[in-house]
This record gives C-alpha cells, structure tokens and sequence, in this order.
C-alpha cells in the first residue's frame, strides 16, 4: 500500500480492494471487504468528500408548488430548508439561524417569511435578513453579513439536488449519457404521492448496491416484484463517471401499460429503468410511476433515506396512487429484513469477500466501486 492510500484514513484492506480495481489487469469482480460496509474511519470520509461535494438529491420541485411552501429536512446532520422563493425559483437554505444558532423552521407549510422562534429575527423566502428585533441598534450590526445561506441547486427530470460546498462538478457533466436512457419516461410530469423520511441501522453503501442490483430480485422479492421484474430479464447500461443503471425488464403479462407519455418506446413501456446517480440517489423509473431513494450516511452502520413514489396525473385520476405506495413499502420492508441481517453477517470476524454475479445482475455494483475507486485512490 503506498502512503498516500493510508493518508486518506481507509482500512488497510478496503484500499488495497479499491487500488487493484484502478491498476491490476484481469480482475475478478468480487464484493468489497467487510470494512468496506462498517469501519468508523470511512464515514467522515465519505460524508465530506462524496455527499457535501457531491450532488446530494432533496425532493422534488413538485413537494412546494406554491410561492412560499417550505419543508425542511436534515442531511448529515445539515439543517436545511427548501422553498419556492419565486415562482421559477426553488432554493435550499440553511436552516441555522444567523443570530445564535437556533433552527428556524420545523415540518413543512407555506409562509410569507421564515421567523426564528428564539428572538424573532426573520427572514424573506430568498434568506436574506427582513428584521432583527432590538440588535438593528446595536453597534456594529450589519444586515448583509446575516443571510441564510443559500446553496447550489440543479433540477434533473422533477428531481432538486443541492450541493453543498459548491465544488461538485457540474450535474450534466457527471451524468453524461444517462438522459438517453431515462428521457422519454418524462419523470417531470410525475407528482409526488408522499415523501417519508427513515432511519435504518445499515451502511448506506449497502442499501444503495441493494436498490441497484437485479440479482435479488427473485429470491428476496418472491411475491412482490419477481412476478413483475424477475432476476433473469434485467439487463445492464453502460456506467458512466458519475452514474449506473439497469433496465428491468417486465415478464410478458406487464407490457405494454396504458396512459404512459407517447414518446416512450415499445421496450421502455415494458421495463423500468434502473438509475443511480453517485452517491446515494437511486430510482426505478417505470413507464407510469417511479420509486426513488436519498440515500446519506448517518454513521458507519447508520443511514437516512428520503424515499417517494411519484406518478403521472392518470395514476391519480384512477385512485391508485395509495396503492402505488403501499407496494414499494412492502418491498422496502422485504429489503430492510434482509439487510439488517447482512449488516450483522459483515460485522463477523469471518466475513469475506463474495464472487459477483455476472455484469447484467451484479455489474452496477461493480460500476459503483470503480467510482469508489477513482474517489479514494490518488
Ligand atoms: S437564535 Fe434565532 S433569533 Fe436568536
Ligand atoms: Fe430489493
């Protein structure tokens, strides 16, 4: 190992795994080590270098329709509010007031300013200061100085990511060549049935190769998604630098679903299309509705997801939406089952590295760690 690799704070093993994947030839694709999915050191690591510089996904556009609707939400331990400050513009704020620190808004709703509920300083939905109760007369105050910060945002398909140091790279050019694939599903005339937000004690590296690979479909999924989108049709995408992806293929009786938007393809009316954006956004795009997951870390075995299902108006309009939603919660339970379970099998002293399925089952796994790779290893 040479010595910048043990600079980074890797486990010893983790980055040998990720520097024989950017140098050997001839690798045989297999899992990570286990302290890939558990040691402490990896989580600051991550959180710094892939979610605050990276493209971090926080809802949709379509969650504050209103001039003034708020929501607020938390990731890694980043108080954030997002808000339609304009009818054209929906920004992301810090949720920290300027004063002394306290969180200003809580839940979501609709205001006309956002007051802090400790010493009534407030704010316009742009985060700049309105008023300051008392402390415009001390000496020295300087309103320009007391501004909510406000971070840079991009929209993709209905979906708002921030990023929050402002030094990700630009969202186009990491995803390069997804659109494609994803374009005419028209996810931007989707709607938001109701956004949840869940702990699990799990890696969040876990859930997200979990959410990615078809490879489980049929044995974890038996009655809910293998009749649909069994293990044996899915079918890979090339990666590109920043992204993954398969297409899931429906069994014969799933094809060719009505009310979907004309300008997808016979194959795509009969397919999910399965996209991870690096790191922790995943989404099984679906000719009507779409699931998707924010995946962030909350620890080393602790992670948050903001999930949803979004549909299309016809998806409403016929009163399936609940359904819509009840189903990928009965597949999100069959997954949360069999991932705790292999969060506690990674921690044993005699986990080891696994042989991958091949590239249409398991490849956006491997996909996933050549990114790791390139992030880690200088
Ligand atoms: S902390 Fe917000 S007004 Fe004092
Ligand atoms: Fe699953």
């Amino acid at each position: 190992m040479s010595a910048n690799m043990s600079d980074l704070g890797l486990p010893p093993d983790s980055a040998f795994a990720l520097q024989e994947l950017l140098t050997a030839t001839d690798v045989v694709p297999r899992s990570m080590p286990p302290s890939f999915y558990t040691h402490p050191d990896l989580h600051k690591i991550e959180t710094e270098q892939l979610f605050v510089n990276g493209w971090v996904c926080v809802g949709r556009l379509d969650e504050v329709p209103k001039i003034g609707d708020y929501y607020t939400l938390e990731i890694f331990s980043e108080p954030l509010i997002v808000t339609r400050s304009d009818e054209h513009v929906v920004q992301v704020l810090s949720n920290v007031c300027r004063h002394r620190g306290s969180q200003i808004l809580q839940g979501k709703g609709n205001s006309k300013r956002f007051t802090c509920p400790y010493h009534r300083w407030s704010y316009a939905l742009d985060g700049s200061l309105l008023s300051a109760p008392l402390v415009d007369k001390s000496p020295g105050f300087d309103k320009q100085q007391c501004q909510l910060p406000s971070f840079k945002t991009h929209t993709w398909m209905g979906w708002l990511f921030v990023n929050l140091s402002g030094k990700a790279e630009g969202f186009e050019i990491q995803t390069a060549g997804l659109n494609q694939y994803v374009e005419n599903y028209h996810a931007e005339e989707m709607r938001s049935i109701g956004a949840s937000t869940e702990n699990w004690p799990l890696n969040w590296k876990c859930l997200a190769e979990n959410f990615m690979e078809g490879y489980h479909l049929t044995p974890v999924h038996r009655d809910t998604l293998h009749p649909m989108t069994p293990t044996r049709l899915c079918k890979k995408i090339p990666g590109g630098e920043g992204y993954t992806g398969y297409k899931s293929h429906y069994n014969d009786s799933f094809s060719g679903r009505v009310q979907v938007h004309p300008d997808m393809t016979e194959e795509e009316k009969s397919m999910s299309m399965m996209v991870w954006v690096y790191p922790g956004f995943v989404a099984a795009i679906s000719p009507n509705s779409s699931v998707y997951m924010s995946i962030t870390p909350t620890g080393s075995t602790g992670l948050q997801t903001r999930w949803d299902v979004i549909a299309r108006d016809a998806v409403f309009e016929s009163g399936e939406a609940e359904e819509r939603l009840e189903f990928a919660r009965a597949f999100n339970k069959e997954d949360r089952e069999r991932l705790l379970d292999v969060q506690a099998g990674l921690a044993s002293r005699f986990a080891s590295r696994g042989f991958l399925a091949p590239p249409d089952l398991e490849g956006t796994v491997w996909d996933f760690y050549q990114y790791m790779a390139k992030a880690f290893i200088k």
